[in-house]
């Protein structure tokens, strides 16, 4: 009897040890992915670190806003201009498509934020002529936000699926430039 009682003590001691081990380990992975997907962080910046394109609102928005300001050099259908891999006569390049015929989804979240907002200039080598016009004026960040999450909404899974994994290596990337900058990357342009 007192040796089962005993028995059953140590027990329970493991199953709380182990319990607490578990919760701390969760807790760990839920810090990880809060600041991983860029959800904790309230500055614009970050806000292009993780954009949810399972979210209907945001998308809804998106739609509305691409109609109104891509559309009209990157098409209705996402389709881009025809030619777009052939240089104009002043060396600038047509305005590729969105869908997954094109390169925008070899690109992490936050270079597509940063391209919408600043526009191509601000991600070319110098001097490229880039006819991507930056968006910073003309839209809110959220609304920058909702252009490319409606685009991410139309590619098929298995694109979303693989833009997700190069969104979050970038993530990794740039955290580990921050905290150290030696281990900083060369600039990706985002361009072709
Ligand atoms: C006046 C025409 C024009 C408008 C309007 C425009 N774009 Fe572009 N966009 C371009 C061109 C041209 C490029 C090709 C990149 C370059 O030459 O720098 C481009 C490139 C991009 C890229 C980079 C794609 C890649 O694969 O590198 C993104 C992202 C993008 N545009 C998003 C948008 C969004 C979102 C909007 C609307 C809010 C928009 N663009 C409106 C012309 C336009």
């Amino acid at each position: 009897m007192a040796e089962q009682a005993g028995k059953s003590g140590r027990t329970s001691r493991r199953t709380k040890a182990l319990s607490a081990a578990v919760v701390g380990v969760l807790a760990v992975a839920v810090a990880v992915l809060w600041w991983g997907f860029g959800a904790g962080q309230g500055s614009s910046r970050r806000l292009g670190a993780w954009i949810d394109a399972d979210n209907a609102a945001l998308v809804a928005l998106g739609r509305e806003v691409y109609a109104a300001h891509c559309a009209a050099c990157h098409g209705v259908d996402l389709e881009g201009e025809a030619d777009w891999r052939v240089r104009k006569a002043d060396g600038s390049l047509p305005a590729p498509p969105h869908d997954e015929s094109g390169h925008t989804w070899h690109h992490a979240d936050a270079l597509l934020f940063e391209i919408t907002r600043s526009g191509g200039k601000s991600v070319a080598p110098a001097g490229f002529p880039s006819g991507m016009p930056g968006f910073s004026e003309a839209l809110s960040d959220r609304e920058i936000a909702a252009s490319i999450a409606f685009i991410k909404s139309r590619w098929p899974a298995e694109i979303r699926r693989r833009q997700e994994l190069i969104s979050r290596r970038q993530q990794v990337a740039a955290q580990a430039a921050r905290a150290d900058p030696a281990r900083r990357p060369g600039p990706d342009t985002g361009l072709p």
